[in-house]
Order: C-alpha cells, then structure tokens, then sequence
C-alpha cells in the first residue's frame, strides 16, 4: 500500500471507519514518532494514521516530537495532511461543537523544535498562507453537504500549553484571533517544510479564559467525546474527494525558494 493522505489525529479521534491493514514503527532522524503508524483504507482510500499524543493519551502538546511524526510520514510518502484538533474559542459567534477550517495562526510558543533546517542547510520557507487552500475548500464543501456548523476561514492562536490561558492572555488573544489550540504549531509548518499539503479540521470545545464559563481538560475530552462521529463523518466524506495529483494548491513547491 502506498496512501498519500495522513490523519494526524488528536484528543478523541480514532477513526473507526479505517479498515487498518498494517501498523508500521518508523525511526527518524529526529527520533520516534508518537506511535506506529496505521496504514489502512478510509472509504476506499489507502490512508496513514497516526495518533498525535500517542496511543493511550500520554503525551502532552508540548512533549510532542513533531519532527519525527511529519519526518515519518514523509518517508512513508504522505503528501497531504489532515490535522483534526481540539480548539478553544476567542470568540462568541465560533461556538463549543462548530468546526474550523483554520487558514491562520499566530505562534505563541515558547519551546519547541520548529524547524528541519538547523544548519548547515539553511532554508527559510514563505507561509503567507500556511495551510492547503485546495484541502480547504473540500473541507468547506463537505461541511455543508453534511449540515456541519462551521466557520470557513479562521486565525488560530497557539499557545505553549499545557496549561490553559489566563484571563488577561485570553483577552489579548481575542484582538487578533478567533481561536486558540497547543498544537497547530509547529506541525503546521513542518508539513510545509516538507513540501507538504496540511489542512487543519478544528473542533470548538469550550470557550477560553475570557468567558465566564473558562475551560478544563474534562470539558475539552467531553465535547471532543460528543462531536467524535461528526468529526469521523467529516473525515469519511472530505478523504474520496481529495484529487490523486496536487495541481491546483503550491504547497508542493514551498522549498523551491527558501533557500539563500
Ligand atoms: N484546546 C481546546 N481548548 C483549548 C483552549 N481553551 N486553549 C488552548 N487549547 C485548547
């Protein structure tokens, strides 16, 4: 088998439709992804899968190796990526069970390895526009084909975790984001780094700091829990449209130029 599409999937998505044919474990330069990884068929798509904390939940957004999870599914010949997450909102209008189909983030992180050009290959790669246009616009397709409440465009703010915001962050957050995840960077960037396609499929969970109702973990895994099939529908329905050859989007070329 050899699938062009990867799941990246996060807190409380397991794709039941995958009809798993193989579990590869990938070594990478960088080290070990976060598990093996699933190669099966989606709706009669061959599909990747790989679980972003791991298998049993157990590693934290900012422990993540996101090296080695984009690195090992480079390797195995992903092109695209599909990023399902758990997100919170900034705003009232994006609210707890819409979805998003993020095309912007502002990176609030503080510690991680964001790069695979750590010298003496120097490559600085220009994301104006970080994630697949042409995937979102499936993604948009879909939504409302299956009467999904969602938000078609979206800046998402990603902070270093784990720990939630403050008030005060969360109110700054909201003069230039609608919402706010631990995750999206730096996957985001290492897909682009690659030469991948990335698309980021963002589940509102609860309403940041800056509401009266805040946030816990408990609420985030229960709305992820609740909105699980919808997200497993959404990812059913947005795989069979995906075209084989990329033409229409230029992630495939974002290295072509970084390079001083
Ligand atoms: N993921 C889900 N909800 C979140 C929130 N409020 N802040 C950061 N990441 C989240």
């Amino acid at each position: 088998m050899q699938p062009k599409i990867g799941i990246i999937g996060g807190t409380g998505v397991y794709p039941d439709k995958l009809e798993i044919v193989n579990e590869i474990d990938i070594h990478t330069p960088y080290g070990s992804p976060s598990s093996s990884i699933a190669i099966g068929v989606m709706n009669g798509i061959e599909v990747a899968f790989l679980p972003r904390h791991g298998k049993n939940h157990t590693i934290p957004p900012h422990m993540i190796n996101y090296r080695a999870n984009i690195y090992a599914l480079k390797q195995l010949g992903i092109e695209r990526i599909i990023s399902p997450c758990a997100v919170g909102s900034l705003k009232e209008e994006y609210k707890p069970g819409d979805m998003v189909i993020v095309d912007q983030f502002i990176d609030f992180t503080k510690s991680r390895k964001y790069t695979f050009f750590d010298g003496p290959k120097t490559e600085h790669i220009a994301i104006p526009d970080p994630f697949c246009p042409e995937l979102n616009q499936i993604a948009e397709i879909e939504c409302k084909n299956l009467k999904i409440n969602s938000h078609n465009n979206g800046t998402c703010v990603c902070i270093e975790g784990p720990r939630f915001s403050t008030r005060a962050e969360s109110k700054m957050f909201r003069q230039f984001a609608d919402i706010i995840s631990m995750t999206i960077v730096p996957e985001c960037q290492l897909a682009r780094e690659m030469n991948m396609c990335y698309m980021s499929l963002a589940t509102i969970t609860d309403y940041d700091a800056w509401s009266e109702e805040t946030v816990d973990a408990m609420t985030v895994s229960k709305v992820m829990e609740e909105n699980s099939e919808k997200i497993r529908n959404l990812l059913g329905a947005i795989i069979p449209k995906i075209p084989v050859k990329r033409e229409k989007c230029n992630c495939p070329k974002t290295l072509e130029s970084s390079a001083l």
